[in-house]
């Protein structure tokens, strides 16, 4: 996996379809040479010339043309004749703020380091580690770059960890986990972007000399843009071509910047955001950022993505959910919203249950006095006028019923107007002296401070445990403003010391709980990102649970997030965030390739419709295993086309479920073709009566008949056949 020609000083991290190349330069430095298809080269020496360039500066004044200003750099610095962004920024007690990062040594090790305050990927056996070592050439400051392979995946895991061993105090100012420096500009730049209820919507630039960045400087990854980003070459397809990704497992403020120079060279750098960051460093003390998830392929950007899915199951998700079928619920929050007590929720039960659903979750408004988004949060005790039983009575009536009971919590958050403020009105995060901006009538709990992260997750445990609760939805409702601390005063600290206080309650509550399923939510997308799939295996993918709206938001987050991760739920017409009508077929279409569930008030559907649901899920049941785990393939895309579709193909090739959406009915339309990827051409597939050959439905595809009327859908379901 990672080869080291010693003398060349050349690395070669190699997977099964790639390769990632860097050497030590005469200079010291790290220098880029190529990531993308696999090469086998031991001689690099003519990738990277040094023309004569006016203006650039040769920082080893040997009468060369080397210079840092056009160096292809692994981690670049400040100060040497690089003016692009670099990847590490420091100021020294002296107020120098130029680095010099020069290799020092390097070993490799099997296996790879878990992190201690982070989430990270998994992996042993499997994964090998290459540990680089860098130094100032003045200040006894160092960086260690670390890359771990996933030779199958066909995954690079890159961190840095930045260790003061000078005997001043270092402020470090910006830590990137990767910094890639491509020799072309060739690309088109594709991120995840949009806002509440329409979150991650694919987003495409041409990329010109300039400045791009992606970024989230509220606290969360944030439902405005996600921490991933991808590069295809003009010609890439989703079937075809070279294809880049990068993902950050991280939860807070990030920052994905994109840098195009004069000669169109392209510097890519991930990692927390710089903005408003400062991190003290007292002498013998380390930063280690978060990781990034790198993957490249030449199978098109469904081939980026199937990397990305396989890694995610594999090496990010945990616990004893990670590879269980995710269960059928009923959310009471489109069914009921505050008005609601418990006479309705079993009611609504009772309905839910003999449709054939599997988890009942009772969401916002069962603690406190909370019957409006306007208090209580903080006070998790249940409101026993709303349910008399409280929530061990309800888990058990729920249980009896044949229903698992799950619970919504939102505990990052405190109500002005809650007990738990009144007591400790400092426990939120605010400036001192300053105004504390509400957003939903609630602020922030300073999770920096560990007495909050005690207090959580001791009143948290004591609520989970309370009753036979066996899944949670956490939700998170607001960005953070005021951005500080009435204890930790370094306001430069204060988001990553929050991300680092929520990972640590976190993960006291999944060793707590081991057995409960976490979905996680942020007002549905707003923290869909690896950070919180490594806690939690699923997450709501968005509040806006229209059928049509979601197609977009599904076809984008797959490109970076596999099927199981997201909560789909079918709901009322018409659309509470919308208005818009759709048929019940269409809203279960669309939701069924995640995790479905429903959300909306059962009690007042009619006998049809109830047998159509019951019909849904009894097929949802049988196929689930392929639709929550199996390969994803966009076949098209609804930000190019009036119509979108999109396959999941069961392990073992025996199964492929189709879909198709079309958006707004086109009067007298032509006939479509939907064809099919990755089938094998000389096998037969049968759906209904009729059989078809892989390379027909390949090449020809299935026939799309016109048909009248707005936002329709259909489901294919193919088998192969004469399956030894
Ligand atoms: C926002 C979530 O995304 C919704 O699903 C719901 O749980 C509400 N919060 C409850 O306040």
């Amino acid at each position: 996996m990672i080869s080291y020609c010693k003398d060349r000083k050349t690395f070669n991290l190699m997977t099964r379809n790639s390769s990632y190349v860097f050497r030590v330069s005469s200079s010291g430095h790290l220098e880029h040479i190529h990531w993308g298809g696999k090469v086998t080269q031991e001689d690099y020496s003519l990738v990277n010339p040094f023309l004569k360039r006016a203006w650039s500066a040769n920082p080893l004044n040997d009468g060369s043309y080397f210079t840092l200003d056009t160096f292809r750099s692994e981690y670049p610095t400040y100060g040497y004749s690089d003016f692009r962004e670099p990847a590490i920024e420091v100021l020294f007690q002296s107020e120098n703020r130029v680095l010099n990062l020069i290799y020092k040594n390097h070993v490799v090790i099997k296996g790879k380091k878990q992190l201690e305050d982070l989430p990270c990927s998994q992996g042993d056996e499997e994964v090998e580690t290459l540990i680089v070592n860098l130094k100032d050439d003045i200040f006894d400051l160092r960086v260690r770059l670390l890359y771990s392979i996933y030779y199958e995946a066909d995954i690079i895991v890159r961190s840095s960890l930045i260790i003061n061993d000078t005997s001043e105090t270092v402020n470090l100012e910006r830590a990137y986990s990767a910094s890639i420096d491509f020799d072309d500009n060739d690309f088109k730049l594709l991120h995840l972007s949009g806002s509440w209820a329409r979150e991650r919507h694919i987003m495409e630039k041409d990329l010109n000399q300039g400045f791009y960045a992606i970024e989230s400087k509220r606290g969360n990854s944030s439902h405005q843009h996600n921490p991933f980003v991808a590069f295809k070459r003009q010609e890439t397809t989703e079937k075809n071509g070279e294809a880049y990704g990068m993902s950050l497992i991280y939860s807070g403020n990030f920052k994905n910047s994109i840098e195009v120079n004069e000669y169109d060279q392209m510097r890519v750098g991930l990692g927390i955001n710089s903005f408003g960051f400062r991190w003290t460093l007292k002498p013998g003390m380390s930063f280690q950022t978060p990781e990034a998830v790198l993957t490249y392929s030449d199978k098109g950007l469904n081939g980026m993505s199937h990397n990305f899915h396989s890694f995610i199951k594999k090496y990010i998700l945990r616990g004893i959910h990670k590879s269980a079928e995710r269960p059928v619920l009923i959310n009471n929050w489109e069914a009921t919203y505050f008005d609601f007590d418990e006479e309705k929720l079993l009611a609504l039960a009772e309905v839910a249950k003999s449709v054939g659903i599997e988890l009942f979750v009772l969401d916002d408004g069962w603690f406190g006095k909370r019957d409006a988004a306007d208090c209580s949060l903080g006070d998790w005790y249940v409101n026993t006028h709303k349910i008399p039983s409280g929530l061990d009575g309800l888990a058990k009536k729920l249980n009896e019923k044949g229903l698992k009971f799950g619970l919504w919590v939102e505990p990052e958050m405190v109500s002005p107007d809650s007990d738990l403020y009144r007591k400790h009105p400092d426990w939120c995060i605010h400036e001192v002296g300053r105004s504390r901006s509400q957003c939903r009538n609630q602020l922030v709990l300073d999770f920096s401070r560990e007495d909050v992260q005690d207090y959580i997750i001791q009143r948290l445990t004591k609520v989970f445990n309370s009753a036979n609760i066996e899944y949670v939805k956490w939700d998170m409702n607001r960005n953070i403003t005021e951005a500080g601390s009435a204890l930790n005063k370094i306001s430069g600290e204060i988001f990553h010391r929050y991300i680092l206080g929520l990972y640590r309650v976190l993960n006291q509550l999944m060793k707590n709980c081991p057995k409960i399923l976490f979905e996680s939510c942020a007002g549905g997308g707003g923290r869909f990102d690896l950070g919180m799939l490594y806690y939690m295996p699923q997450v709501w993918t968005s509040d806006n649970t229209d059928a049509f709206e979601r197609i977009k938001i599904q076809y984008g987050t797959s490109l970076a997030y596999p099927p199981v991760a997201m909560g789909s739920h079918v709901s009322d017409v018409p659309n509470h965030q919308v208005m818009r009508m759709t048929n019940l077929d269409a809203r279960y279409h669309t939701a069924m390739f995640g995790n479905l569930g429903y959300e909306l008030d059962l009690t007042k559907l009619n006998s049809e419709e109830l047998i159509e649901i019951e019909k849904q899920i009894k097929k949802y049941k049988e196929v689930r295993s392929i639709l929550q785990y199996g390969t994803f393939d966009r076949l098209i895309s609804p930000f190019e086309k009036n119509y979108a579709a999109w396959q999941v193909m069961s392990e073992d090739g025996n199964d492929i479920i189709a879909y198709y959406a079309r958006g707004l009915s086109r009067p007298n339309d032509k006939i479509r073709r939907l064809r099919l990827v990755n089938l094998n051409p000389n096998d037969n597939y049968r759906i209904l009566n009729q059989v078809y050959r892989g390379n027909y439905l390949m090449a020809i595809g299935l026939t799309i008949l016109p048909k009248k009327g707005d936002f329709l859908t259909e489901v294919y379901h193919l088998k192969r056949m004469d399956v030894k």
